[in-house]
């Protein structure tokens, strides 16, 4: 099978600065992928290349075995994205703007149902005639992401779509998106929240400063990570004897790596000589914020 997106050892720069440094990525077709990073990692800069906004420096991209430059219009069929910014054509209504869009991509009138049921299913009904400057920031992201889908491409790219989007709408697509995944369509999203990517994605990949820094399922990131986490919030700064099991703080909360779960103990010891008190303690399981922070550092 053809995969889905085929990436080979793609260098960007922008001027001086080298937003990426040798991307290698093979999706392949019906994956549900997200690409993670800090701000600044490269993550749109790839999309982008990907959607042919930008050109790499070198390199190769392809989409469902189309070649981006050579074979632009047929790469940029294969393909949805709903872009990091709010970017929009003011003068129509979203029923139109999307009747519009397919119709870009080669779609005709019977290509209606499929926008009225991408209406329908992201809560659009009311303002399907409502003039796209009209609409409120959350109902606007909502239209982007209907305009992504509205040519049915079979790979979506969702440039972190839920950014200030309300619980309600978060609910309703990723039902929608998890649908389209099940009906085969891959499914590549980048976003910061991590518990969004761990119950959504069965594969990532962690970018830093341009590169690829780690590429797996899942559950083989997670298991990487030994233990659990207690969490801790102290009356008093933790003892200098515990801090090599710290994996981050913040004020007087403290959470602790524990390769044993009878490692508590110890701990609580040490916190009752020192004359600590412990004001509050959770033990959680090690989740991909993580792994993230392990690699990346702080999220
Ligand atoms: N048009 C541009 N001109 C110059 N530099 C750019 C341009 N677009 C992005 N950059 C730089 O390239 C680097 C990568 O940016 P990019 O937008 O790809 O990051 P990102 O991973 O999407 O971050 P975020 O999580 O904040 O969206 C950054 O240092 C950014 O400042
Ligand atoms: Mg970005």
């Amino acid at each position: 099978m053809i995969p889905a997106i085929q990436i080979e050892q793609v260098h960007k720069h922008y001027g001086s600065l080298q937003a990426l440094r040798g991307v290698d990525l093979t999706i392949e077709q019906g994956e549900f992928f997200a690409l993670l990073g800090p701000n600044g990692a490269g993550k749109s800069t790839l999309i982008n290349l990907l959607a042919g906004l930008l050109r790499p420096t070198s390199g190769r991209l392809s989409v469902m075995g189309f070649d981006v430059q050579a074979q632009y219009r047929d790469a940029r069929r294969a393909l949805g994205v709903v872009p990091q910014e709010l970017v929009f054509d003011p003068f129509f209504n979203v029923r139109e703007m999307l009747r519009f869009q397919a119709g870009y991509f080669g779609r005709g009138p019977e290509n209606d149902t499929w926008v009225d049921e991408i209406i329908e299913c992201l809560g659009l009904g009311d303002k399907a005639h409502t003039n796209m400057r009209r609409l409120s920031g959350g109902m606007k992201r909502r239209a982007l992401i209907a305009q992504a889908l509205a040519h049915k491409p079979p790979v979506i790219v969702l440039d972190e779509p839920t950014a200030g989007v309300d619980v309600e709408l978060r609910q309703m697509m990723w039902e929608f998106i998890k649908r389209l995944n099940r009906e085969g369509h891959t499914i590549i999203l980048t976003t910061h929240y991590l518990e969004e990517a761990e119950t959504l994605c069965s594969r990532v990949a962690m970018m830093k400063q341009g590169r690829i820094i780690a590429l797996d399922s899942t559950r083989n990131l997670l298991k990487q990570i030994p233990g659990k986490n207690l969490r801790l919030k102290l009356d008093a700064p933790l003892p200098e004897s515990l801090r090599s099991m710290l994996r981050h703080e913040e004020d007087t909360e403290y959470m602790l790596v524990l390769t044993e779960v009878t490692q508590i103990e110890q701990v609580l010891a040490i916190l009752r000589q020192a004359g600590i008190v412990v004001e509050d303690m959770q033990l959680i399981e090690a989740d991909l914020e993580d792994v993230f922070v392990d690699l990346v550092g702080q999220p």
